[in-house]
């Protein structure tokens, strides 16, 4: 069982928590994410991770409960267990890799788009350990929205953006991004990670400004061992899973119209059988629901 140490309700439905694992706690690294139980019995739910102490032996999970699961998660009070804590999964951001000499020579953005705040913290925590400055655009649909924005203060140069105008700049993330380029930030490396419909035109623009960007993906997952295939996506024409081959990517190379359009198709057993009938071999049969 894993012990639940502290949960707080960031804002509407968005629940924060600090959970003991330390196995995950000791291996993690920015951009890997972990898959968790409520219950014996219960589905399981893949997380990104906010925070991690390995001293201490935490992780620490933002949640927004979004479906029955992730709501019987979000339920769950300090001094709870979790069933399943299972990590860390996927790979660790390509920051990691680079040299501290290799990122002080970039110039990086972040663009954190409302939940997909979360993930992006221990990333740009990562680059402030090692003394490499970065800019944060964190865009949310209204002032409410908005979390973790002591927390950025204190890693990167933080904006917010809130599509109202009701906090920070006014209008999305995209909106903000144009604004910043045309105000003479000319970034190296843009890394964006919130809904994909957000990275797909953060993607479109950064395309066209000539900025190199990293997508973290999110599709629906069921094993995250690469066995299940319904994390599948094309990226660059090649087929690809995000649990074990992501989930961080190329985002000019993803096909995001195909994975938005497959994310609806899974979600039914005739659209299962669909993919499986379209996808074939490369389906990845095998994890139960397809027959
Ligand atoms: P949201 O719909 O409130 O959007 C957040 C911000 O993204 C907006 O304020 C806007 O600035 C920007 N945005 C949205 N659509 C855009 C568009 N068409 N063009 C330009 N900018 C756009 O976000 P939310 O409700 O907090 O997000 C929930 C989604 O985020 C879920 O689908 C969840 O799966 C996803 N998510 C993704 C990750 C990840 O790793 N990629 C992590 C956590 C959550
Ligand atoms: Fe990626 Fe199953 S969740 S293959």
């Amino acid at each position: 069982m894993f012990r639940i140490l502290e949960a707080k309700e960031l804002t509407t439905n968005i629940i924060q928590m600090v959970v003991e694992a330390p196995r995950v706690a000791h291996s993690c690294l920015p951009g890997q994410f972990l898959i968790v139980r409520v219950d014996p019995d219960g589905e399981r739910i893949p997380l990104t991770i906010c925070d991690y102490d390995r001293e201490k032996g935490t992780v620490e999970i933002v949640v927004q409960a979004v479906g029955a699961e992730s709501y019987k998660l979000s339920t769950l009070k300090a001094g709870d267990s979790f069933t399943d804590v299972v990590g860390p999964l996927g790979k660790p951001s390509e920051l990691c890799e680079m040299s501290e000499e290799e990122l002080k020579k970039k110039k990086i953005v972040f663009i954190a788009g409302g939940v997909g705040t979360a993930p992006v913290y221990p990333q740009a925590k990562w680059l402030k350990e090692r003394g490499v400055d970065c800019d944060v655009i964190i865009g949310a649909r209204t002032k409410d929205l908005v979390i973790l924005e002591d927390r950025f203060k204190q890693v990167s140069n933080l904006i917010v953006t809130t599509d109202d105008g009701s906090y920070g700049r006014t209008g999305n993330v995209t909106v903000c991004l144009q604004d910043l380029w045309n105000e003479g930030n000319k970034y190296d490396l843009c890394i964006a990670i919130g809904p994909m419909i957000m990275m797909k035109f953060v993607c479109k623009l950064t395309k066209e400004l000539n900025i190199p960007t990293v997508v973290s993906m999110n599709p629906i997952m069921v094993d995250g061992t690469g066995m299940c295939g319904a994390c599948r996506l094309t990226v660059g024409g090649e087929v690809k899973f995000a649990c074990v081959d992501g989930p961080e990517f190329d985002g000019h190379l993803v096909d995001f119209d195909q994975a938005m359009n497959r994310m609806k198709l899974y979600k039914t057993e005739e659209g299962r059988l669909y993919l499986e009938a379209k996808e074939g071999d490369t389906h990845h049969g095998g994890c139960g629901h397809c027959n």
